[in-house]
């Protein structure tokens, strides 16, 4: 249970979450668990910036008692309100009842409505400073990325950036700098993280790193409150995120379907050929057999999207239902899609696919590929037409 220096007097004092493997209630399977960080500055004053979820407050504490006597922390810096950060600040502020709690105005609102406690509150706004002594915590509030509450705390001194949730990863490691775990593992975690957590605030997240490089503020190291620290080369996830929040995508094509008997899935494996076959990576996933945070995390990078569903009662699966209305509510940039499935009698599955994936923003490049019953040798065909057409859509939009 011992801290790990970040560097100087500035130590990771969060805990590690081995088992988590559902995060945010069952939205974002978490595979690979998770840590919630918080990070002790020690200078002539102290101070704790972020917390652990309320279950993880013991074996935060035993890592601060191995600095310092937890009754000296003299700041407890909020960044964000969500539970995973702020669930151990009641236990700290027990223990330390002088600290003075930090965060912006929704933050002392938000701690205020989870924790009913009667604390001595500083609210702080972009640009406002602390001094602890040879260092000082200078904040950036930063709505949206991703509750209204959040803010960065940067300590110029040391060029390093706490930035709360962003450029997190959901990887429970006993290891803590990008440097020492495995660069393609940490970033998949990464690229899923922003997929599932961060994607609907893409232009925000433009004007965020926008405006922190118009401030002027190096940044050396980006210590986030999830996951490894980037120490070694933190240019890469601030060009990551530069790329994913303009919508920049490769030439992939995700086709994602459930089906009842069959059909569906030969349109969808016959479909995937096809675009493969153009020079175009193809992706196939069914639901729920494939994990829905999972498909969101690879969508990130991909051009195209193609949903099948079998039709019932004149809608799609109930399987297929919840990847739809999760993609409403991500708001994908940038990505071109098209709807396949199969009927009976009325059909009515590819309507509410189309439907939902022009809400989610998508642009729909191709009528729906419908087949009645089971696909006979020339439908099959079709389905290749089918894929081959969005295949050379999806060169033509990355050339
Ligand atoms: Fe990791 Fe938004 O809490």
């Amino acid at each position: 249970m011992s801290p790990v220096k970040v560097l100087g007097s500035i130590f990771w004092v969060g805990a590690i979450d081995w088992n988590i493997r559902h995060f945010h209630g069952f939205t974002y399977s978490t595979h690979h668990g998770t840590t919630y960080n918080a990070y002790l500055i020690v200078d002539e004053q102290t101070a704790l910036v972020d917390a652990v979820y309320g279950p993880f407050a013991g074996e935060m504490m035993e890592r601060i008692r191995e600095i310092i006597d937890p009754s000296k922390i003299d700041y407890v810096v909020a960044n964000h309100v969500e539970t995973d950060h702020s669930g151990a600040i009641s236990e700290i502020l027990k223990l330390a009842p002088q600290a003075k709690l930090v965060g912006t105005a929704r933050c002392k609102e938000g701690l205020q409505k989870h924790y009913f406690g009667n604390w001595d509150f500083q609210v702080v706004k972009t640009g406002d400073e602390i001094s602890l002594g040879e260092r000082s915590l200078r904040f950036v509030e930063a709505p949206m990325l991703h509750w209204p509450d959040t803010m960065f705390t940067y300590i110029e001194k040391d060029a390093l950036l706490l930035p709360s949730d962003a450029f997190g990863q959901h990887l429970a490691t006993a290891k803590r700098f990008d440097d020492e775990v495995d660069e393609k593992t940490l970033m998949e975690e990464a690229t899923k993280y922003y997929a599932n957590i961060l994607w609907p605030f893409s232009r925000l997240i433009i004007k965020k790193i926008d405006e922190i490089q118009k401030l002027g503020l190096k940044i050396s190291m980006i210590a986030p409150s999830h996951g490894i620290i980037w120490r070694s080369n933190p240019t890469k996830i601030v060009e990551a995120y530069l790329r994913w929040a303009k919508g920049e995508a490769g030439r992939k094509v995700l086709v994602v379907y459930d089906t009842m008997w069959s059909s569906t899935e030969k349109m969808a494996k016959a479909i995937v050929e096809s675009i493969s076959s153009e020079g175009v990576e193809a992706m196939l996933f069914r639901l729920p057999f494939s994990d829905r945070g999972d498909i969101i995390g690879e969508l990130l990078e991909a051009k195209g999207i193609l949903v099948g569903s079998s039709t019932i009662n004149n809608g799609v699966l109930p399987t297929v239902a919840p990847f739809l209305e999760e993609m409403q509510g991500l708001r994908p940039r940038n990505k071109i899609a098209a709807a396949f499935g199969s009927y009976g009698w009325g059909g009515g599955a590819v309507k509410t696919i189309e439907e939902s994936l022009e809400k989610a923003g998508m642009d729909i490049v191709a009528p729906a590929l419908t087949v009645k019953w089971v696909p006979d040798k020339n439908e099959i065909q079709k389905c290749y037409e089918f894929g081959k057409e969005f295949a050379k859509k999806v060169i033509a939009e990355t050339e």
